[in-house]
């Protein structure tokens, strides 16, 4: 897959929601009535970060949920790549970009969000031909305004800034030109997943899905 091809896809994946919910997952019984939750309250988008050991069978599981697309959080490395395409990613994300990275994506059409957080991160995603990328961490790297700042120059790269990002900021992002979705953790906290209060995460995500762009 072309960079210019996977960043469509990941424009395409961008679009269905204003947020992207990062989920955390340590129990694979969580997997189908999170991804339910989420995707009834209107947030069809699912990153899973590989950060648990259940990770890949969490994704499994979420996969079958009709009317989601589940994509795996947190590559590194092509193993990882390897493994999230198996388990049934339909997109990846990373918190960086490195050539090794981005080779392995690419190999194996799995299109991935690259993480990015300066000019120089951004130059070098354009030189290689993606035009999506992720702004990480988005509110430690200067928010918003520094997002902004970074589209007057390169304008012609949009982004799903992530990281800190919450229902009190998001539309601080989503009002940019350069910014097509936000990630976060917040539409699904780990004690209402611990509680399996479903309904809760369903209005979390709901309301999520409510902010405009
Ligand atoms: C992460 O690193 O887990 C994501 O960027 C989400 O960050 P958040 O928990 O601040 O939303």
């Amino acid at each position: 897959m072309t960079p210019q091809d996977a960043s469509i896809k990941t424009a395409e994946v961008c679009g269905l929601a204003p947020v992207v919910p990062v989920l955390v997952v340590n129990d694979v019984a969580h997997a189908r009535p999170l991804a339910e939750a989420l995707v009834a309250g209107g947030l069809p988008a699912l990153e899973v970060t590989l950060r648990t050991p259940v990770a890949l069978d969490v994704i499994a599981e979420m996969a079958k949920v009709e009317g989601g697309v589940v994509g795996a959080g947190t590559l590194l490395t092509p193993a990882d790549v390897k493994a999230a395409v198996a388990a049934g990613a339909k997109f990846g994300v990373s918190p960086g970009a490195t050539d090794t990275l981005l080779d392995a994506c690419e190999a194996a059409d799995l299109p991935l969000l690259a993480g990015t957080s300066t000019a120089s991160d951004v130059m070098r995603l354009l030189e290689r031909g993606y035009t999506v990328a992720k702004f990480f961490p988005a509110e430690a790297n200067g928010g918003a305004p520094a997002l902004k700042a970074i589209g007057a120059p390169l304008p012609q790269m949009k982004f799903c800034p992530t990281g800190g990002i919450s229902l009190k900021n998001a539309d601080d992002y989503l009002s940019l030109s350069n910014t097509l979705c936000v990630g976060g953790s917040w539409v699904a906290p780990n004690d209402l997943v611990q509680k399996g209060d479903w309904k809760a995460i369903e209005e979390l995500a709901r309301e999520a899905a409510a902010l405009s762009r």
